[in-house]
């Protein structure tokens, strides 16, 4: 049997191997999704590719389950009030953080220009619109911004867009008082949105791929952001752009026989 023959065998193999079945329903894109417990939650999106209107729906995968035929899903009847899409989302404890997005009014579908947070419990399934103090953040939509969240419970948003221009501000949110903390001078050089970002165990957040300034960004710029605090309530931010290839120039004469 040629090589040919047998790759595409086995790539026949592993699809049918690795593909379960699942409901087209639950196909979707700009969705959220959060870690709590064994319970991967996902939320809203859009579920159509000519009408690209939110959703609120929410699902959970049972990750304490087998995965041999099919996906352990579970969907929960949610009574969000607005549907939503390229928002972000975190988890603290029991309770997930909705983020940004472009939000729509259930009631009503239209834009919901006020909100930026909202909190879904686990423990009782329920959709809240908290208040919350400090100030919110200036952009409105918040769209394909992406946050992480520290040990401490602060959600740190940073870029997105509003379909004309990418952002390039840092929005922390305390999500145990609920606040908006002082962020005016947290704009970086940069500007990003549709990236993907993580949080380091030094304290440092990566940003990586992405649009920046129109353009595709180079998946090996690397934007890392430190978070460093020196007093409880005050946050410094500084930035670097890492440039990998250099770097990884350097440790390469070490891997050769002597
Ligand atoms: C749509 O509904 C929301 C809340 O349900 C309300 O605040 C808003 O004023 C409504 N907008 C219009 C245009 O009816
Ligand atoms: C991104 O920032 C640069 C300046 O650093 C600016 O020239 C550009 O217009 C911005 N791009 C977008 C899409 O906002
Ligand atoms: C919320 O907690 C943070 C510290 O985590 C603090 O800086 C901030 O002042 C608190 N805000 C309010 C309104 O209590």
């Amino acid at each position: 049997m040629l090589l040919s023959q047998l790759l595409i065998i086995l790539a026949y193999f592993l699809n049918v191997t690795n593909s379960l079945s699942t409901s087209s329903h639950y196909a979707r894109w700009a969705h959220v999704s959060a870690l709590v417990g064994d319970k991967l939650y996902f939320m809203c999106g859009v579920v159509d590719t000519k009408n690209t209107i939110g959703s609120r729906d929410l699902f959970y995968l049972d990750l304490s389950k087998n995965f041999k035929d099919s996906l352990p899903i579970i969907e929960i009847s949610s009574n969000l009030p607005v549907k939503s899409m390229w928002s972000a989302a975190n988890a603290y404890g029991s309770t997930i953080f909705l983020c940004g997005g472009w939000l729509s009014y259930v009631s009503n579908g239209t834009l919901d220009n006020i909100d930026y947070v909202f909190t879904f419990s686990t423990q009782d399934n329920t959709w809240q619109r908290p208040s919350t103090y400090g100030t919110p953040p200036a952009s409105h939509p918040l769209a394909a911004v992406s946050s992480v969240i520290d040990k401490t419970g602060k959600i740190y948003l940073f870029g997105g867009d509003n379909a004309a221009i990418a952002y390039s501000k840092m929005y922390i949110f305390d999500t145990i008082n609920l606040t908006w903390l002082d962020s005016s001078d947290a704009g970086m050089a940069f500007n990003k949105t549709l990236y993907a970002s993580v949080l380091l165990n030094n304290g440092e957040i990566l940003y990586i791929g992405g649009i920046e300034n129109y353009q595709i960004a180079k998946f090996a710029d690397i934007n890392i952001v430190e978070l460093k605090r020196q007093l409880e309530t005050q946050i410094q931010l500084e930035t670097q752009i890492q440039q990998p290839e250099a770097q990884l120039q350097q440790p390469v004469p070490q891997l050769l026989p002597p």
